[in-house]
């Protein structure tokens, strides 16, 4: 019997080696060692043996076939697991470094690169650049701007308000008028500073409005500043930035934080006048408001839109259409 026995655990391991799936694998393992097996039945051919030294010795014969054929079980089975899986994750392989064929190439929005060149032009005349908080309170965006809270000119302003400490006490800031006041309390005169930022309305867009668009704010404070300074510097800004054919020109107007106070418009080389911002003479009280003697100081502050100038540069028809992220506009530019 125990002839027998490894002969059959030659030709197990022998039909094992020559199996091609897994799952073949695993229906042989049944055949040859399931309760129908030829292991099974010596197992229970031991009984009939005559001896005790014959039983003993044809169990330990048999212990070690079965033995043998499981872990040739094992081997080939994890064998043929390993190749499958090599199989599969070669099917299922996906190429993470695969590019287009053109790869696509971004560029910075059209109000971005109205912002970085009116830094660059205002940078190249001398000045800095300076930031301010978007929520502003009462007292930066109005007050220190020489208006009192019963002043007409704030309606003028939709203001969003912030639920935030007293009613009424925090803003989005309306204008980036309110920066001017941070810069003359932290920095001591001479300032030659601009300051661009987000600014918020609480109206109706449409065509020429939006909510949330974009200011820069100048602000000049020297001792013996005057309005030739501010006509010569918005004459100089025009020239570098929309080009020589290009002049400017101050129109009287009003503006509380001014005095006096003036809008000012370029003339285009076809010679349409085009609106640009406001500006004039900082205010006494305003200056008081930013720590400084109007006595011994004076300057002037500008302000206008940058949405415009992207706007105007690129001829859109539609200031909406900056802010929809719609890749077909984006790309024309
Ligand atoms: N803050 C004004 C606005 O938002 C614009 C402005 C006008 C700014 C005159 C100035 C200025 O600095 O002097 O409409």
């Amino acid at each position: 019997m125990i002839d027998d026995v490894r002969a059959a655990a030659d030709a197990a391991v022998e039909r094992l080696a020559a199996v091609a799936t897994l799952a073949e694998a695993r229906a042989l393992e049944t055949e040859l060692l399931g309760k129908r097996g030829p292991f099974a039945e010596f197992k229970t051919r031991l009984g009939a043996l005559a001896t005790v030294e014959e039983k003993k010795a044809a169990g330990q014969a048999l212990n070690e076939a079965t033995q043998a054929v499981q872990s040739a079980v094992q081997a080939r089975a994890q064998e043929l697991q390993r190749a499958e899986r090599a199989v599969q994750l070669e099917a299922e392989r996906i190429d993470l470094t695969e590019v287009l064929s053109k790869p696509g190439r971004g560029h910075a929005h059209i109000v971005t690169q109205a912002w970085q060149r009116l830094e660059d032009v205002f940078v190249g005349l001398g000045f800095q650049v300076a930031e301010g908080p978007e929520v502003e309170t009462d007292w930066y965006n109005f007050e220190a701007l020489n208006m009192p809270p019963d002043h007409p000119a704030r309606s003028m302003h939709d203001t969003f308000y912030v639920d935030h400490g007293n009613p009424g006490s925090t803003v989005l800031r309306t204008h980036t008028s309110p920066v001017q006041i941070r810069v003359m309390q932290h920095i001591a005169p001479p300032i030659y500073m601009i300051m661009p930022g987000k600014v918020f309305r609480n109206e109706t867009t449409d065509a020429t409005h939006l909510a949330v668009f974009h200011q820069i704010e100048g602000l000049v404070i020297d001792r013996g500043i005057t309005l030739a300074h501010l006509a010569g510097t918005i004459e100089a800004f025009t020239k570098a930035f929309f080009g020589d054919g290009f002049s400017s020109r101050l129109r009287p107007s009003y503006f509380p934080f001014t005095e006096p106070s003036a809008e000012f418009d370029i003339r285009t080389p076809k010679g349409d006048w085009l609106e640009l911002g406001g500006c004039g003479m900082v205010h006494p009280n305003v200056l008081r408001a930013g720590g400084l003697d109007p006595e011994e100081w004076s300057g002037f502050a500008f302000g206008f839109g940058i949405d415009r100038m992207a706007k105007e540069r690129h001829a859109v028809g539609d200031v909406r259409e900056m802010y929809t992220n719609d890749i077909r506009f984006i790309e024309q530019f």
